[in-house]
């Protein structure tokens, strides 16, 4: 089981980039935290992240046949890159989406995904909990099928 962890534009600077809203804990530490329990559950994972949608559109593409699942926060993207979506389901891969705040309870732009509906689901608002909670409903949902 292969997982691919997709990051988009400033994710890189979290633990750096307001605080109050995406938490304290850098990209590092959270594959850190996915890594072990990817580990846990014998998946292997590989991270991605980039500031630039075609660099997104290129690694996505990359994974068709080779990845299972991708987690996906597209940051700003998620809110308007169709070239994203297209992608996800040019390659058919199984998608989470994440994100570390509730884009549903802050400015109306963000209440949109042009990813959502294409997505298995949608983690928001946990922080970086997020992330691991989709690692572990791949599990179940690996271990129900
Ligand atoms: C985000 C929410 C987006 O609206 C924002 O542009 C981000 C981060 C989140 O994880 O909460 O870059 O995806």
């Amino acid at each position: 089981m292969k997982i691919l962890v997709v990051n988009g534009p400033n994710l890189n600077i979290l633990g750096i980039r307001e605080p109050d809203m995406y938490g304290k804990v850098t990209l590092q530490d959270i594959y850190t935290l996915m890594e072990k329990k990817a580990e846990e559950y014998n998946f292997e994972i590989e991270f991605f992240q980039s500031n630039h949608e075609g660099a997104i559109v290129d690694k996505i593409q990359e994974s068709y046949k080779k990845v299972d699942y991708i987690i996906i926060n597209p940051g700003a993207f998620t809110h308007y890159s169709i070239a994203i979506r297209d992608a996800l389901l040019s390659v058919g891969i199984k998608t989470i989406e994440v994100h570390l705040s509730n884009i549903h309870s802050r400015e109306e732009f963000r209440k949109k995904s042009v990813i959502s509906d294409i997505a298995l689901g949608q983690i928001v608002g946990f922080g970086y909990h997020g992330y691991l909670l989709a690692i572990e409903f791949i599990q179940r949902k690996e271990e129900e099928e």
